[in-house]
This record gives C-alpha cells, sequence and structure tokens, in this order.
C-alpha cells in the first residue's frame, strides 16, 4: 500500500502523484497524455501537478481534459509565475488556470519560484484566493531554508502548506538542512525530477543493481527512494501508459538499509550547505 502525507491542515493525499511538465507540448499525442493520466488516477496517483508555465498553459489544458468527469477524486496542484505573483496578477493568474483545468477550486496553488514580489503580497493574495473558495490552500517552490524563514515571518506566512523542491539521488542537499526544517515546521516537501527527467540517473550501477534485487527497474528504485522518508511526495511525470504503470507500482517499493547504502556511495549525502538545485 502507497503511504499518505498529511498537510498542515490536516488533508492526507497519497506521497505518490504525476507531473505534467512537457505535456501537452506534441511528444505524444494529447489524448494519449490524457489518458495515462487518467490511467495514474485509477492506479491511486491522484495528486496531480501542472504549471501556468507549461507548454503556456497546454499542460493545464491537458490535465483539465484527463480529469473531466474525475475532479472529486484528484488532489489538483499548480502554480502561478513570479512575475504574475502581485496582488491583482494572482487572481488573474487563478482564474486563467481554473479555466483552462475546467474547475472552479485548485488543491494547492504555487508561487512557482521566487522573483521580484515581496512575500507579504504574494501571500495575501493567496490568502485573498482562500477566502474566496478559489485555491483551498498555497505553498512555494523552488524556496530554500533562507526563503521558507522569510516566508513564516509574513502576515499569515506559516499557512503555507508545501515546498516543491529538486530531489532526486544526484541533487540531494536538502537532506542537509531543508528537509529537516520543513519537517519542524509540518511543511510537506515536494519531490520533482524525481527520476532524474529519465536521464543518467536511470543509467546508475548502483540504481541498476538495487533494481536487479528487487525485480524492480531503476525508476522504481528512484522513485522509492525519494519516498523513504515520510513527509515527502513525488511526483515523477510520464505520458506513457506502460510508464505510469512502473511508476505506480514504485509505490509499493520498499529499499532495504542494504540498498539505501549502496545508493549512498553511489551519490554520497551532504555533509555540508549545499544552494539548492533548480532545473
Ligand atoms: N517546481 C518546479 O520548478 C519543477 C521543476 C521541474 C519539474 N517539476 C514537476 O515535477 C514533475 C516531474 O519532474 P520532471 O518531469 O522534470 O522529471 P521526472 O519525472 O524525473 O522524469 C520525467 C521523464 O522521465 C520519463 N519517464 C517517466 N517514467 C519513466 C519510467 N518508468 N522509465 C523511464 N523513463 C520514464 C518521462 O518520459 P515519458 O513521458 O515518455 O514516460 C520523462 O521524459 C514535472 O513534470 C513537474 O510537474 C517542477
Amino acid at each position: 500500500m502507497m503511504h499518505k502525507v498529511a498537510f498542515p491542515d490536516g488533508a492526507v493525499v497519497p506521497a505518490l502523484g504525476q507531473g505534467t511538465w512537457k505535456i501537452g507540448e506534441g511528444r505524444a499525442p494529447a489524448r494519449q497524455e490524457a489518458a495515462a493520466i487518467r490511467l495514474g488516477i485509477e492506479l491511486g496517483l491522484v495528486l496531480i501537478d501542472t504549471a501556468e508555465m507549461y507548454g503556456d498553459g497546454a499542460s493545464e489544458r491537458v490535465v483539465g481534459e484527463a480529469i473531466a468527469g474525475l475532479r472529486e477524486r484528484v488532489f489538483l496542484v499548480t502554480k502561478v509565475y513570479p512575475h504574475n505573483a502581485s496582488r491583482s496578477g494572482v487572481p488573474a493568474a487563478c482564474a486563467r488556470s481554473l479555466k483552462r483545468l475546467g474547475t472552479d477550486v485548485i488543491d494547492l496553488y504555487l508561487l512557482h519560484w521566487r522573483g521580484g514580489t515581496p512575500l507579504a503580497e504574494t501571500v495575501a493574495a493567496f490568502e485573498g484566493l482562500r477566502a474566496e473558495g478559489k485555491i483551498r490552500r498555497w505553498g512555494v517552490s523552488n524556496f530554500d531554508v533562507d526563503d521558507m524563514q522569510e516566508l513564516l515571518s509574513v502576515p499569515d506566512g506559516q499557512n503555507c502548506a508545501a515546498n516543491q523542491v529538486l530531489y532526486n539521488p544526484e541533487y540531494r542537499g536538502i537532506e542537509f538542512d531543508l528537509m529537516a526544517w520543513q519537517e519542524r515546521h509540518l511543511i510537506p516537501v515536494m519531490a520533482y525530477s524525481p527520476i532524474g527527467q529519465g536521464g543518467r540517473l536511470l543509467r546508475n550501477p548502483a540504481l541498476k543493481a538495487v533494481a536487479a534485487r528487487h525485480g524492480a527497474t531503476p525508476a522504481q528504485v528512484a522513485i522509492a527512494w525519494s519516498l523513504r522518508q515520510r513527509g515527502v511526495f513525488s511526483i515523477p511525470k510520464s505520458g506513457e501508459a506502460a510508464h505510469v504503470r512502473e511508476n505506480a507500482a514504485a509505490g509499493a517499493l520498499t529499499l532495504t538499509p542494504e540498498d539505501l547504502a549502496e545508493i549512498d556511495r553511489a551519490y554520497k549525502p551532504p555533509t555540508r550547505k549545499q544552494s539548492l538545485g533548480m532545473l
């Protein structure tokens, strides 16, 4: 059984979800991509992450198509561009996202990364949307510890419900500080690019060896690794049904101490502060 993660307000959602960057950009037919997302929902990957940035709204449109008729089962995450993160820009961007997504409420609305707008202004705009019922909760993305500390110091900043950051064996700097900081403040981590965008991480001999021991694939090992600590969501993206099935099954894979030690030898845990990686 896949474990779940609790948000600060008590909402509980399965830890393994689905990313959607590059969906709706013609890599595969949009109908196939929407079907893959729907299959993921059937398999329990109900948290779906998108952003106004992805394909200039194309990803949100495919997600909207995929979740039509399934909205109640889905936990919908989307993101606002930093250049739209002002008092008037946030509600306008949110209205556009809601339209593309074909829904009247977003479960979690994230600031995609930190830009020039004061955090207090963006938070006030998020709180306004929450009061209006357009979003259920809000959070941030690509925030390091110093940004999180500053966020919690502005009015209502402590209502932040998540921080979505790069996390996979190649980029594990957050283990030094951010992860524990978020755990202390009960703010879940959402791990993005958990399979290293399907690139060299999946060719790593350690991941291959661990996978072979479990009769699994390196992608499944990377996903299980990202989920090994409680309080962490993982959102691999796939527009292909076979990959979605494979990724969903990783929710049931538990790595042994021996597996984790082998991955640690290939990708050393951080021993000092590293600046937050970003893709
Ligand atoms: N907040 C941010 O700044 C930020 C930044 C990056 C990503 N994200 C979010 O996090 C999500 C995941 O990150 P990501 O898309 O960068 O990378 P990822 O999920 O680590 O990797 C996705 C890539 O891996 C391939 N893939 C998926 N399942 C596979 C499998 N079982 N075996 C082999 N290859 C597989 C996919 O291709 P197929 O589609 O062909 O399967 C795709 O090319 C994004 O989609 C997005 O929602 C957020």
